[in-house]
């Protein structure tokens, strides 16, 4: 069963991952960059996914340039819907690396923060398209491959705000509820096998997203992209399923 796991103190966080090799979407936007940066810094071998080629191939220059194992780039957009394209993605990684250890889910779009009169249909379905079904999806094809690991991890990436079921966060809201509701039915049919599916939820951040949901709010007060990450990065070698609050 799913249940809550403390973050650990990031000064824990000493272990190798050196021959390691990790997926992680989104790696264009403010997390999936710090994450990557954090995984291969640590010694992994990241996969670089997402959709502007441009953006892909900055963080594939700042990792390969500060030395840490050459990455790789999987460009693709989640709004595609075809089951069939999503397993050529896991088999194009199972033919260059022949192994995965985890998937980091940090694609995310934010659709309209607004009240449901004000709600967009086709940015809503596009939404909850990219947030929770192209996560499940990508996460189904690339089970056979994780389960040969010798442990692996499936992470979604939750919002501590739109979490709540409150008015205003629409599709976005919706689809973090949904992510927390798919790790937790992943986790439980994952007991007992090598792989863990868990869901960290940052708390207040200096991240892209944050800034559009709270436009106000004052940087020093946030905690940092690099901190977010580095504690994003226990969750994800974490040993069991859970929740990860920071
Ligand atoms: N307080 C909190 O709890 C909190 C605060 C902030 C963020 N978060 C969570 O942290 C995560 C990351 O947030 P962030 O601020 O780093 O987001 P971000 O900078 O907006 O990054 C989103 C990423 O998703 C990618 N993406 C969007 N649509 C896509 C598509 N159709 N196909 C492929 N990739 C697509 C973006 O690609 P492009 O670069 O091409 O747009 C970008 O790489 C989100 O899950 C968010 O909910 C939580």
């Amino acid at each position: 069963m799913t249940k809550t796991i403390p973050v650990l103190p990031i000064e824990n966080q000493e272990e190798s991952l050196n021959g390691r090799v990790y997926l992680v979407t989104g790696a264009t936007g403010g997390l999936g960059q710090a994450v990557s940066l954090q995984l291969a810094k640590l010694g992994a071998t990241i996969i670089l996914s997402g959709r502007n080629d441009d953006k892909l191939n900055q963080i594939y220059d700042r990792i390969e340039q500060s030395g840490h194992p050459t990455p790789a780039i999987i460009s693709f957009d989640l709004e595609q819907t075809d089951e069939d394209i999503y397993k050529q993605f896991a088999n194009s990684i199972y033919s260059e690396f022949n192994k995965l250890d985890g998937i980091v889910h940090c694609a995310c779009q934010l659709g309209v923060i607004g009240p449901m009169d004000s709600q967009d249909g086709s940015l809503w379905l596009q939404t909850q398209q990219v947030n929770v079904n192209a996560a499940a999806i990508l996460s189904k094809v690339c089970l056979p491959l994780l389960q040969q690991a010798r442990d692996a991890s499936i992470t979604f990436v939750s919002d501590s705000s739109a979490r709540q079921s409150k008015a205003y966060w629409g599709s976005y809201g919706v689809s973090k509820v949904a992510v927390e509701s798919l790790s937790a039915i992943l986790a439980d049919e994952l007991e007992n096998t090598n792989t863990v599916s868990n869901v960290y939820i940052p708390g207040p951040c200096i991240l892209p997203i944050r800034k559009k949901t709270h436009p106000g709010e004052k940087n020093s007060t946030l905690d940092t992209a690099h901190h977010i990450a580095k504690k994003l990065v226990n969750c994800i070698i974490s040993e069991k399923s859970g929740s990860c609050f920071s």
